[in-house]
């Protein structure tokens, strides 16, 4: 089915469904998760809190992923270009299943805030798509270096012992440099200051809530 089969009130249903699988379904992964062959390594309670604050958070960022690129994807004029957008749109939801999982492995759950993070998220691809394709691919391209470094992040602080969570991130990691190397190939723009600023300090705000919420 292309998107010019669909009109405009299919692709409203269309967001709609990715919207409530993102937020109330069980996203499921097409690659498997990467921690499988990984021991479980008994971690104390501080440890499994903080490890469980950081997969929170990059839970919730992987929800902001598929908001944006959905938005993005809704008013994309390129039909290439929406095509890449859904395309890594996919590659996020293996992301989003593999946190979900470890979430769940260590006795926590998702941010109660994740329909207010969608919701924030899908606005601003929807904003970013409608500057055009260039804007919409040079937001994917900030976005992926932002998560790509909060990542790096994660992977200093998480527990020692915690291995599972490791190596889910480091998939995550290698995925989000890759799309944002397609990304800039696609014909990204470079953000214009304050845009990059206002991303970064909106992640930081993010973090600091999904940590503990
Ligand atoms: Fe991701
Ligand atoms: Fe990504």
């Amino acid at each position: 089915m292309t998107s010019r089969a669909l009109s405009p009130l299919d692709l409203l249903l269309v967001d709609a469904q990715n919207a409530l699988g993102t937020l109330a379904g069980r996203p499921v992964a097409r690659r498997p998760n990467p921690a499988a062959d990984t021991a479980d390594v008994e971690l104390d309670a501080s440890e499994r809190r903080h490890a469980a604050g950081l997969m929170r958070i990059n839970h919730v960022g992987e929800v902001c992923a598929q908001g944006l690129y959905f938005g993005q994807a809704a008013v994309a004029r390129d039909p290439q270009t929406r095509e890449h957008l859904l395309e890594a749109a996919q590659e996020e939801t293996d992301h989003l299943a593999w946190c979900a999982d470890r979430l769940e492995e260590l006795d926590s759950r998702p941010s109660l805030f994740n329909p207010f993070w969608y919701a924030g998220s899908y606005s601003l691809g929807v904003l970013a798509g409608l500057r055009g394709d260039g804007w919409n691919l040079g937001f994917v391209v900030e976005t992926e270096h932002q998560v790509e470094a909060h990542l790096d992040e994660h992977l200093e602080s998480l527990p020692e012992a915690d291995l599972r969570s490791r190596e889910i991130i480091k998939v995550m990691k290698a995925d989000e440099a890759r799309h944002a190397d397609h990304a800039e190939q696609a014909g990204a723009r470079v953000l214009p200051q304050p845009i990059p600023a206002l991303m970064t300090a909106a992640s930081n705000f993010m973090k600091a809530v999904a940590y503990r919420l």
